[in-house]
């Protein structure tokens, strides 16, 4: 028996990356799953984000681990195409249990800056609470909320340096504070409840997040096109285990 045996959880950026990681491993374990991605990219984010045949590939994935899945391309800056998504899935698989906040873009240098400011915030902070607060109504005891936060909320370094300089990245590391301080909180209110609320934090993980030119840039400034075996040397530079 899986360690989620008949659970169904909700996933958003499913498509690829972590998202995929997680609905594969949940499926594993014997859950449903709800998963939405935006399926589209944003002009302020210079690496593609996932397409529709990235969803549909953890749509066969998610299969073949024996489970079911309803997959909706959704926003999750759109807190009414969430709840959609949701009434979808929970009219499908029959509730929800598990909530996995963790859609994100890294608009690293992104332009119109302020834009990327916008959309940073709005996707990685705003999108995670729109998805949390249209699960709540759906979820009982023994519920569980998890939000993927990153390592960058502990970097105060991205905040201070070149004030106004790269607002997509200081947004970045913005959202992941204020994100950990709303789960914090959110985590005090629901544990009467005993439903639980974690923010996570990674550190490097290989998905094509990290696997992108404006991130090798970021992490290699002294070479005019770093590749990914260039960046692999300066990536363990910001964990504490040396590992990139
Ligand atoms: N990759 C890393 O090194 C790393 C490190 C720390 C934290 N994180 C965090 O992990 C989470 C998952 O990222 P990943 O590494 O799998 O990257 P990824 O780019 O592979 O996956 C992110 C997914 O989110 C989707 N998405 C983006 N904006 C969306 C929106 N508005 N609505 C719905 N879906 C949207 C994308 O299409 C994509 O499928 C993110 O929150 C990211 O900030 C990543």
């Amino acid at each position: 028996m899986g360690r989620v045996e008949g659970k169904v959880a909700f996933i958003t950026g499913a498509a690829r990356g972590q998202g995929r990681s997680h609905a594969v491993r949940l499926a594993e374990e014997g859950a449903d799953i709800i998963a939405v991605d935006i399926c589209h990219d944003l002009p302020t984010n210079d690496y593609p984000l996932a397409s529709p045949d990235d969803l549909q590939e953890t749509v066969q994935l998610v299969e073949k681990a024996g489970r079911r899945i309803v997959a909706v391309e959704a926003d999750v800056r759109d807190r009414a195409s969430l709840t959609g998504a949701l009434a979808q899935g929970i009219a499908e698989l029959g509730k929800l249990d598990v909530v996995v906040a963790q859609a994100g873009i890294m608009p690293l240098g992104g332009e119109p800056a302020m834009q990327a400011w916008t959309d940073v915030v709005d996707t990685n902070l705003l999108g995670v609470i729109n998805a949390i607060h249209a699960s709540i109504p759906h979820l009982t005891e023994g519920g569980s909320v998890i939000a993927t936060g990153s390592a960058a909320a502990f970097m105060v370094g991205i905040q201070l340096a070149s004030p106004g300089d790269n607002p997509g990245g200081a947004g970045y590391a913005y959202a992941k504070r204020a994100l950990s301080e709303f789960v914090h909180e959110l985590a005090r209110n629901l544990a009467p409840r005993m439903i639980r609320a974690n923010v996570v934090h990674p550190t490097n993980c290989n998905t094509p997040m990290l696997n992108s030119d404006p991130m090798y840039k970021a992490f290699r400034p002294d070479l005019p096109n770093p590749t990914r075996e260039d960046a692999l040397l300066a990536f363990p530079s910001q964990n504490a285990m040396p590992i990139p």
